[in-house]
């Protein structure tokens, strides 16, 4: 399935939509060396995500999540850098994720751009602590929430593992840093997979 957005300019990110563990490996094999605006490139970013929900001692469905938690970039084509942009890659890497993983991995990916939202709200120290690249995005999705989406952002059951996301997130965006490699998640994700595919 290809996305349904209008042609984009020259360097589009956007990719067909992946529908399976190995779809969803191979797009980051293959296209995640494209630097998004925080000095890492993508497949950076999602590894030094992964790694420090591993550190934290996550779920194995958290640990999923933190490793394809901006797959939504790939299909949306938005990124850090496209700040003229809405930003609808939370909702769409939850879309993408959840058919393969189940809502354990999808409803943090779906949150983790209201968890910063969140955050820049109630803490003015945390927005001055973010990324060049996560600062010029704020805006485009959303701002400040308001008194409404903050109690509802408060009262959602997934809240507390869309801040723990949103906190590996924002740390995972260190040039060089040394980390695992994809392949070292693969078993994890498909355990994860064969679970959600079994009801389990
Ligand atoms: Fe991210």
């Amino acid at each position: 399935m290809t996305s349904p957005l209008p042609p984009r300019a020259p360097g589009d990110l956007r990719h067909p939509t992946p529908t399976s563990l190995d779809e969803l490996f191979a797009l980051y094999e293959e296209h995640g060396q494209r630097n998004v605006g925080d000095d890492v490139t993508i497949v950076e970013h999602a590894l030094q995500c992964a790694d420090l929900a591993v550190a934290d001692g996550a779920t194995d469905e958290l640990i999923v999540a933190a490793l394809f938690h901006d797959v939504g970039w790939f299909v949306t084509g938005e990124g850090p850098r496209d700040h003229l942009l809405t930003d609808h890659h939370a909702a769409a890497g939850a879309r993408i994720l959840d058919p393969i993983f189940g809502a354990a991995v999808a409803q943090p990916v779906a949150l983790h751009v209201t968890a910063k939202r969140w955050r820049c709200t109630i803490d003015p120290d945390y927005y001055d602590e973010l990324s060049e690249g996560s600062k010029i995005n704020f805006i485009a999705q959303g701002g400040p929430l308001g008194t409404d989406e903050r109690a509802s952002f408060e009262a959602h059951p997934g809240f507390v593992t869309a801040m723990a996301l949103r906190s590996w997130d924002d740390r995972a965006k260190v040039r060089g840093r040394t980390v695992r490699g994809l392949a070292h998640y693969r078993v994890r994700a498909l355990g994860v997979a064969r679970r959600h595919a079994s009801g389990t």
